[in-house]
């Protein structure tokens, strides 16, 4: 049995007709049957569609979770939804995807409050890193991953933070997804993918006693027919799709290939 149980996400972001998710859940249930899939199944579907979603997916062994959340946990935030609320219909949560980044202009000290209080829900949190184009072609890749999972577990709140990853390292994802791979059909090459998730865990041991339980996955125009290659990595333990997550056949292949891969 893998130290590290696969792990594949599907970020449907601001996709589906409430027909579509419904239709979506129950095509996954159906098709899941078999062959059986040894990988956990995180589907991120929007807010509005959440409750649907629960109610299909009650009791069965996909999980569902949030592409968002705030840490405070209720108050006069127009249009804000806090975790507390969403811990009553999902288990997890992502944090600090590229597209959060750049259409919202956020930054680490959401991040930062969102994971700890997360983690503190005893939510399945999912930290999104990576870089872009031209951090890319600067040669800045490394730097930029260091940067981005050593803001978050700085100061008070870091403390905080490191605290409760080393309680239950399980419940901790890094999604590695360089940005220039997202949405755009480019994939990055699997043995720089395989070193940059290694590398990932290295800086984890900065701030956790146990990086070698916390869950690295890859993201960015994952599909079935490039799934394997990722799978076949020694640090990459599954992946967040997005795309190819709206597509029940397609996203199950993506988890077959996990499953087959990790085991
Ligand atoms: P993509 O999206 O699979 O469509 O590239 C991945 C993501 O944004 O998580």
């Amino acid at each position: 049995m893998a130290e590290r149980k696969p792990i594949v996400g599907g970020n449907w972001k601001m996709n589906m007709t409430r027909d579509g998710a419904t239709q979506l859940c129950h095509s996954l249930l159906l098709e899941a049957v078999e062959p059986q899939i040894d990988t956990e199944i995180v589907l991120y579907p929007p807010y509005v569609w959440l409750t649907d979603a629960a109610t299909i997916l009650s009791e069965s062994f996909i999980r569902l979770g949030a592409q968002d959340g705030l840490a405070e946990s209720n108050g006069a935030i127009t249009g804000g939804v806090s975790l507390t609320m969403l811990s009553e219909l999902v288990d997890a949560l992502l944090v600090g995807h590229s597209e959060r980044r750049s259409i919202f202009s956020e930054t680490t000290d959401k991040f930062s409050q969102q994971l700890v209080s997360a983690l503190d829900m005893n939510l399945l949190t999912t930290y999104c890193i990576g870089e872009n184009q031209t951090e890319q072609e600067s040669g800045l890749t490394y730097q930029v991953l260091e940067e981005q999972i050593g803001s978050v577990f700085e100061g008070a709140t870091g403390h905080h933070l490191a605290q409760a990853v080393n309680k239950n390292p399980g419940a901790l994802v890094i999604a590695y997804e360089p940005v220039w791979a997202i949405g755009t059909g480019l994939v990055a090459q699997p043995t720089d993918v395989q070193d940059r998730a290694e590398f990932i865990r290295k800086e984890i041991s900065n701030y956790c006693d146990a990086p070698q339980l916390i869950r690295i996955q890859y993201g960015g125009s994952v599909t079935q027919k490039n799934a394997g290659d990722f799978a076949a990595l020694k640090d990459v333990d599954g992946a967040l799709v997005g795309g190819a997550s709206l597509n029940a056949e397609d996203f199950l292949s993506i988890c077959r290939a996990f499953s087959v891969g990790k085991h």
